[in-house]
């Protein structure tokens, strides 16, 4: 079964929009198989978005994710990647469809609630990369 990496931002946590979150993954048919709330290193985040280095946007981007708590979690399901993106909605908000998370709930590019893998490379390497240890 595919998985996909999710992780509800600190805005998210912040916003009480934990449940709401966790209900719309399982309502579309998909299990969380794994889940933990903490306060993500700087090193950690750095390596997450490593991607994103020297962006103009990185720094804002890093401090955000590592000053809050985070909730990380493995999704599993059928095609779970490309469908939670879906159901995740862009990171513009005006591009994020009404009925998306993003959609729903965030109006900044930067503070939008939600992180979900793009592609099944990039899942691998972050539930390697947040729940290495554990597995
Ligand atoms: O999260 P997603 O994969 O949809 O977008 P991304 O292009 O990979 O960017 C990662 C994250 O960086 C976004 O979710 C935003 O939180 C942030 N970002 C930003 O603050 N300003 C931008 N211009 C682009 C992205
Ligand atoms: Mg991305």
């Amino acid at each position: 079964m595919e998985r996909t990496f999710i992780m509800i931002k600190p805005d998210g946590v912040e916003r009480r929009l934990i449940g709401k979150i966790i209900s719309r993954i399982e309502n579309k048919g998909f299990n969380i198989t794994k889940a933990k709330l903490f306060m993500p290193s700087v090193e950690l985040v750095e390596k997450h978005y490593a991607e994103h280095y020297g962006k103009d946007f990185y720094n804002e981007l890093v401090s955000f994710i590592s000053g809050g708590t985070v909730m990380a979690m493995i999704v599993e399901g059928e095609n779970c990647i490309q469908v939670m993106r879906l159901l995740i909605g862009d990171k513009n908000p005006v591009n994020a469809t009404p009925g998306s998370i993003r959609g729903d709930h965030a109006s900044s590019t930067t503070y939008n609630i939600i992180h979900g893998s793009d592609s099944s490379d990039t899942a691998k390497r972050e539930i390697a990369l947040w729940f290495g240890g554990e597995e």
